[in-house]
């Protein structure tokens, strides 16, 4: 009997079952990565013990982050600073109030803060401050504008997504290394991001990795 088929049709039934697969695969990715709350982190902004006010340490008194945050340009963890840094000036200055409750606590006690953890990547993944606030990236692209903020919040998604978004087009954030810590600068003379990053890109040879290995170590 002849075969009223060509043969190539054995093979539908598995080409329909591998793109049923495809699309499951591309359809579960899309939700994980616009569903999880990985990707609603954004706001996020935990009651801390004590409400600590970055907009009056940093823009009011005129503090760097590396006075609190001394490791971010020398260790892959940037530090949260112990009791002992609030005290250098604690001791003498708003000794009574209330807010600064928990700091004198600890300080008798000697047991640390118990502040709440808010940005955070998985282990899996590996991330360095370091390599990123020593080539020209601020912390305002990652953090937004801490020197404005009253109590921390998240203000960026810091999915998969949004780190390899700067990695394809580094030029979008780079700027001279001595402004890393000024989270206000602006391009000057008339000069665009666009410009100033394209320029400094080549001048330092910037290629952030996009492999999965750069960052799946
Ligand atoms: C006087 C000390 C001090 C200075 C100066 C300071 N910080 Fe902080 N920072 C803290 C403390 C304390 C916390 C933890 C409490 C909190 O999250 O509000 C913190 C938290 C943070 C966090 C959130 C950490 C997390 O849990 O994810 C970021 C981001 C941050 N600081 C960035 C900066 C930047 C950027 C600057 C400079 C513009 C800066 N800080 C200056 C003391 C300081
Ligand atoms: C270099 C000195 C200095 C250091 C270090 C410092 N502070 Fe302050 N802080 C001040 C001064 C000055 C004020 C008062 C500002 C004002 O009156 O507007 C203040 C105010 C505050 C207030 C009160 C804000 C309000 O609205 O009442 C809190 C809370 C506070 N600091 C927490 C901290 C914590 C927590 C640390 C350590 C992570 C710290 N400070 C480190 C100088 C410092
Ligand atoms: C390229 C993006 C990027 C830049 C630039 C950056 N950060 Fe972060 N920051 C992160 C990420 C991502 C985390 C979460 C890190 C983790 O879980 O290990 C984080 C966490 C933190 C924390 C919490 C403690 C820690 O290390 O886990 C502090 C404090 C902090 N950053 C301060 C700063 C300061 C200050 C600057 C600028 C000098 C800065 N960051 C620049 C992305 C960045
Ligand atoms: C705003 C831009 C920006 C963001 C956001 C960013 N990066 Fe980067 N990243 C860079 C630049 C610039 C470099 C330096 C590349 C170079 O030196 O050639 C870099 C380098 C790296 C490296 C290489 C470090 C090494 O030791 O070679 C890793 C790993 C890395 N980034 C991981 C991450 C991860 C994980 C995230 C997200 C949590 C992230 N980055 C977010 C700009 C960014
Ligand atoms: C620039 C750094 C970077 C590169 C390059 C990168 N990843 Fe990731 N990846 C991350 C970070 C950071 C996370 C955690 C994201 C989060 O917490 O939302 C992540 C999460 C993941 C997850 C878990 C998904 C989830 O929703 O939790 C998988 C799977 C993954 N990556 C696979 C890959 C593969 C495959 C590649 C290569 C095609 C790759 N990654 C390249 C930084 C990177």
């Amino acid at each position: 009997m002849a075969n009223i088929f060509p043969r190539s049709s054995n093979y539908i039934a598995l080409k329909v079952i591998f793109c049923l697969l495809v699309l499951g695969g591309a359809a579960s990715a899309a939700y994980f990565y616009y569903l999880t709350p990985d990707y609603m982190r954004v706001g996020y902004q935990p009651v801390q013990p004590v409400p600590f006010p970055h907009d009056v340490h940093v823009t009011q008194l005129g503090m760097d982050c590396r006075y609190c945050h001394s490791y971010v340009q020398v260790s892959e963890h940037s530090n949260i600073p112990t009791t002992q840094t609030c005290m250098n000036c604690h001791t003498q200055v708003q000794r009574n109030n209330p807010k600064l409750l928990a700091v004198r606590q600890s300080w008798e006690s000697g047991r640390p803060i118990n502040w709440v953890r808010i940005h955070q990547v998985p282990d899996f993944a590996y991330f360095n401050h370091a390599v990123h606030v020593d080539r020209g990236i601020s912390c305002v692209s990652c953090h937004g504008k801490i020197n404005h903020m009253d109590v921390v919040y998240q203000d960026q998604s810091q999915t998969m997504g949004w780190c390899l978004n700067c990695h394809r087009h580094p030029e979008n954030n780079l700027r001279p290394v001595n402004q890393v810590f000024n989270l206000d600068w602006k391009p000057d003379n008339g000069e665009s991001q666009q410009q100033i990053g394209s320029a400094l890109k080549q001048q330092w040879n910037i290629n952030p990795p996009q492999n999965c290995a750069g960052c799946h170590r």
